[in-house]
């Protein structure tokens, strides 16, 4: 029987993912970290549960949804699909994977609202949204685009400016534009739900420095946040909007970072309630230990407004928030166009997701560190550490154990020194899980490993069994009880490795306590690889420099400087620009409207004859005819590509693009033998002959 380390009823969860795009890397240090902390809980004994949920609501997974033409049930559903496979191979081990759009969570969040709301924590006040007339809904800051207020850049976003880092509020931008529909907004009232955030700045302040869990750093930036003065918390958004309606209202919703976390109650809710548990004993005792563990991004949510409003509502505290940081790719932020983005799923095709598993966990602690992953350390950390130490190592035993004793272990070398040097390293190991320092855990894995690799050899089994046979197997037999106990160790980190370990010495579902060296009277399976060097694969995308998108032409009018130009107003999906092209007298105007074409949407902006040109059309030119590329199939935005690459976002310039090489053939375009298209069709020039150039 195990025996329960502590009585505490333990609850651990990870941040909830957005419905509205795939896992990535960057998502998977956090599930990572969580799952290995949950897995040594359960090995160890403790009383643990991991609850976790899509995060299904907001306003872009319902403009999304209005754009792809469905429902947002259906495009979360999509979501909620995907990421439980994702998580499922990489082996994250939910004990609850649920979603925000539950009936659990709409009880929880009316309950938290209405409770709130007695208590005279929640009042309503007017404020000045933006709001689009065509698409009849209030514009959230990311929807709203125009000139940068202090900078003039254009096409910025409506909070921050990324030319010259500038804050401003939607209302300042220069020529607004909806990101929607391109039309302007306007200013409008609406009356919002607060909650008294600044009424909690004290308990906020006692709790932070109470509980010695926190981590200092996060606690000092947050109190500094605190003395800097809190704002209250608007938690209501107007409708359209995906979520769940406030109370007595017609056409408010929750702001989905008030429904979020209480789907961390929901979830769990939702998982007592299959296993005759008392939810209530987790989130109103104190005898509970409730961790989050979350990126630094979302910091003030988890630090301020949440326990703000378990406080409010009297729900227990967290016991811990663990903060960790963010992935970068070979140095750097992960990026599309430099080809370091890669979606959970896409790993998979060329990697095995255990091996990201221990990468993580040789770089993790309780730190905000920044994590780096290049996919050269990976391989190495995959060969030199997996393969040709813990793998080496095992796989020797076993097989020698196999070959001249038939598996059997009668015995062990009773070498205390040994013995004693594992069993001191066991101990920091236990400490470190504990501790969330995993890399830590793995260096004391790694060296155990190799204490047992140069034990293995210093006595030479091969050669001393012809003249001791006895000893050879005992010290096989100590040999074996290291290759169990690393098993264990190690099974939170490589559950499936540790999983065909212990079946392969006829174990199973060894715990924290089966760690010891009373392994004896045993017969071992059949050993076997268990992980292969892995060699130099695929690590980064082909990158093509043009950002290629197609483009919808809405007005056309002549230049009035020059008479071969013309000035064109495009639609590229979520922005307007204006194009001066070199076409007049090979097309009428006529002719362009409404036509979709193909830009280079990071070309740098230049002036043409006076008038700016904010990227450039493509048209096949054979020295004759010009003949526009199209994609009439397609819609404004679409990428346009080649196979096997990824479009570039990183600016461009017209020498750089003047060097490559696209041609015409049969009416379509190549670069390096491939050919151009869009996710609907194949892109078509028109006019112009083969060999034509493109430009
Ligand atoms: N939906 C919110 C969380 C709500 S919790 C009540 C959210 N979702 S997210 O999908 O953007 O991020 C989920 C978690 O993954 C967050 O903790 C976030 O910090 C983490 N990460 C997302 N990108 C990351 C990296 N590139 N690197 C490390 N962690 C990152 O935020
Ligand atoms: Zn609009």
């Amino acid at each position: 029987m195990l025996k329960f380390k502590t009585k505490h009823k333990i609850l651990v969860t990870s941040a909830l993912p957005y419905a509205n795009g795939p896992i990535h890397l960057g998502h998977l240090v956090e599930y990572i970290q969580t799952d290995i902390f949950v897995r040594f809980l359960r090995l160890i004994g403790e009383d643990v549960i991991y609850a976790c949920a899509d995060d299904s609501h907001g306003a872009p997974i319902e403009i999304k949804a209005t754009e792809l033409g469905i429902k947002p049930e259906e495009l979360i559903e999509k979501f909620y699909n995907e990421h439980v496979q994702d998580f499922k191979d990489f082996l994250i081990s939910f004990d609850n994977y649920y979603t925000t759009d539950s009936p659990e969570n709409k009880h929880y969040s009316d309950l938290i609202f209405n409770k709130l709301k007695e208590k005279n924590l929640i009042y309503t006040k007017d404020i000045e949204v933006t709001y689009c007339n065509f698409c009849k809904r209030t514009l959230p800051d990311r929807y709203v685009k125009g000139k940068c207020p202090k900078c003039n850049a254009p096409d910025q976003y409506g909070d921050v400016c990324e030319n010259c880092n500038a804050a401003y509020k939607t209302i300042d931008l220069i020529e607004p534009y909806c990101v929607i529909c391109k039309n302007k907004p306007v200013r409008k009232s609406s009356t919002h739900y607060f909650f008294r955030l600044s009424k909690f700045s004290g308990k906020l302040e006692k709790w932070l420095n109470k509980n010695k869990n926190l981590q200092p750093e996060i606690r000092h930036f947050v109190l500094n946040w605190i003395k800097n003065g809190l704002d209250d918390w608007n938690i209501s958004r107007d409708g359209p909007y995906f979520g769940f309606k406030i109370p007595g209202e017609e056409d408010k919703y929750y702001y989905v970072w008030l429904d979020a976390p209480i789907g961390y109650i929901a979830s769990t809710d939702n998982y007592c309630k299959k296993h005759g548990l008392k939810t209530e004993d987790y989130w109103n005792s104190k005898n509970s230990r409730i961790y989050h563990f979350i990126g630094k991004d979302i910091t003030y949510f988890h630090f301020l407004f949440w326990p703000a409003m378990l406080m409010g509502a009297d729900f227990e505290l967290p016991y811990d928030i663990v903060v960790h940081g963010f992935l970068t790719v070979n140095g750097e932020k992960m990026s599309k166009s430099r080809g370091t983005f890669f979606t959970a799923r896409e790993f998979l095709q060329s990697h095995n997701g255990e091996y990201l598993r221990f990468y993580y966990a040789s770089m993790l602690s309780k730190t905000m560190s920044d994590i780096d992953l290049s996919f050269e350390d990976l391989n190495k950390k995959t060969n030199n550490e997996l393969a040709a130490n813990i793998g080496n190592f095992c796989y020797r035993v076993l097989n020698f154990l196999n070959k001249n004793f038939e598996g059997q272990i009668i015995d062990i070398d009773n070498n205390k020194e040994l013995i004693n040097e594992v069993s001191q390293k066991i101990k920091n190991i236990e400490k470190d899980y504990y501790a969330l320092n995993f890399n830590e855990a793995v260096k004391d894995i790694l060296h155990i490993s190799s204490l047992g690799n140069k034990y293995f050899q210093e006595n030479e089994p091969w050669k001393l069994i012809n003249e001791n046979r006895e000893k050879t197997h005992r010290i096989l037999g100590l040999c074996a009880n290291i290759v169990k106990n690393l098993s264990v160790l190690i099974s939170p980190i490589l559950p499936d490795f540790s999983l065909r370990l212990q079946n392969q010495l006829n174990l199973k579902n060894l715990k924290w306590n089966g760690i010891d060296f009373g392994l004896r009277d045993h017969k071992t399976g059949k050993e076997e690889i268990l992980i292969k060097k892995t060699e130099g694969k695929q690590e980064q995308k082909n990158v093509f420099p043009l950002n290629l998108k197609v483009a919808k032409i809405l007005s056309v009018k002549e230049h009035p400087n020059a008479d071969k130009l013309y000035v064109l107003d495009i639609d590229i999906g979520n922005e307007k620009r204006q194009l001066v092209a070199g076409i007049r007298g090979h097309y009428s105007i006529d002719e362009l409207k409404n036509k979709k074409i193909i830009v280079i949407a990071n070309l740098k902006y230049a002036k043409l004859r006076g008038i700016e040109s904010q990227g450039m059309l493509l048209a096949g030119d054979d020295g004759e005819h010009i003949g526009l590329l199209t994609a009439a199939e397609s819609n404004p935005g679409d990428k346009v590509y080649f196979d096997g690459y990824e479009n570039s976002t990183a600016q461009v310039t017209y020498d750089e693009f003047a060097k490559l090489k696209i041609e015409v053939k049969n009416s379509r375009v190549y670069f390096e033998g491939k050919e151009l298209k869009t996710g609907k069709e194949i892109v078509k020039v028109e006019k112009a002959k083969d060999g034509a150039g493109v430009r």
